[in-house]
């Protein structure tokens, strides 16, 4: 048998693209074993969005009777290939992957492959591989989301000057949020109504990268400029730390991403303008029910698809929430995600 586990097809109906992943070959389960065994591989736990990721997964993957094994990489290519093969020694029925680096993945892709286990890329694409399944959020609408936010608050003189600070290199999500706010961006920038000032990638997304970026721009154009379109949470705050030694945070607008405590707080307070609320409850509860089938090699109906470079992947795309001061109890407090009392009367450090 082919060391691909899943047949994929793809056809068009419409604008429509829909995708059937359909198993093939066995149940899927280890003969020893009765309940499904899921291996899910994390690039990083920095982001508090990715331990509520694991911690979901693991409670709903527990929930509905199956296992999971955990490992985490901390942003080092290697270690996450390493931890993959040792899922694939453990023998996993099917693979999470949040890769650290979507191109370097692949590899881990191709073992999993050739030890018959299907792999799903959670959030991030893994490219130039023949990928199973893709569930992610929208994000490019993240990005068009983000910029849309500050093109809608031109200052007086109808002109804005802008910081950017996208994330990690290594991350095609990264790409896919500046897609986005390119295309919001791009025909203000050309009618001379947006200007870039500075712009850079954050290093892993770490917010002391978006700090050095804005020092930097500071330190090139003074603080001529209006908004930071931050790509994340993390570096929204690394931005705003640099803003506030500057005596400039709360005059900047500043854009994130994820609803971070620590960001809805900003929020709450005025020093962060808004963030994207990616409902994590919503995306864990579909990515378990995906995981299993693909453990149980059973078939999935995929409405979108997405290019990787190398094939069409079967996708799954959920929606997000744009976040402001005015809605923050409407949305992540509403919806459980934080708390009021924590979002709204953080303790002063
Ligand atoms: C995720 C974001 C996250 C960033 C840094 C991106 O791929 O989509 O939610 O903030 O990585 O971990």
């Amino acid at each position: 048998m082919s060391a691909r586990t899943l047949l994929v097809l793809v056809s068009c109906a419409l604008s429509v693209i829909t995708g059937l992943v359909i198993a093939r070959g066995g149940t899927g389960l280890t003969a020893a074993r009765q309940r499904p065994l899921i291996g899910l591989s994390m690039d990083t736990l920095k982001e508090e969005r990715w331990q509520e990721d694991r911690d979901l997964f693991t409670a709903k993957v527990k929930a509905a009777g199956a296992d999971v094994m955990v490992q985490c990489a901390n942003s080092d290519d290697a270690a996450q290939l390493q931890n993959v093969e040792s899922l694939i020694t453990q023998k996993v029925d099917a693979l999470v992957i949040i890769p650290h680096n979507g191109v370097a993945m692949a590899k881990a892709v191709n073992l999993a492959h050739q030890a018959g286990i299907p792999v799903l890329s959670y959030d991030r694409l893994i490219t130039g591989c023949d990928l199973d399944l893709y569930l992610t959020f929208d994000n490019v609408k993240v990005g068009e989301l983000q910029a849309k936010f500050l093109t809608d608050r031109m200052p007086q003189n109808g002109r804005l000057r802008l910081i950017r600070i996208y994330g990690a290199k290594t991350d095609n999500n990264a790409r896919l949020f500046k897609q986005g706010q390119d295309n919001i961006l791009q025909p203000l920038i050309a009618a001379g109504k947006v200007e870039v000032v500075f712009e850079d990638w954050a290093e892993d997304w770490k917010p002391e990268s978006a700090k050095k970026i804005t020092n930097a721009a500071i330190t090139k154009n003074g603080p001529n400029f209006d908004a930071i379109l931050a790509s994340n949470d993390g570096t929204a705050g690394g931005a705003i730390q640099a803003l506030t030694e500057e005596g400039l945070a709360g005059k900047i607008l500043v854009t994130g991403q994820d609803a971070d405590l620590a960001a809805c707080q900003r929020i709450a307070q005025g020093t962060q303008a808004m963030t994207v609320y990616k409902p994590i409850q919503s995306i864990s509860t579909v990515l378990v029910e995906l995981a299993l089938k693909l453990a149980q090699r059973k078939p999935i109906v995929a409405k979108d698809s997405t290019s990787n470079g190398h094939t069409d992947v079967p996708s799954v795309l959920i929606n997000i929430i744009p976040v402001t001061k005015e809605n923050l109890r409407d949305t992540v407090v509403k919806d459980g995600f934080h708390k009021e009392a924590e979002v709204f009367q953080p303790t002063q450090p």
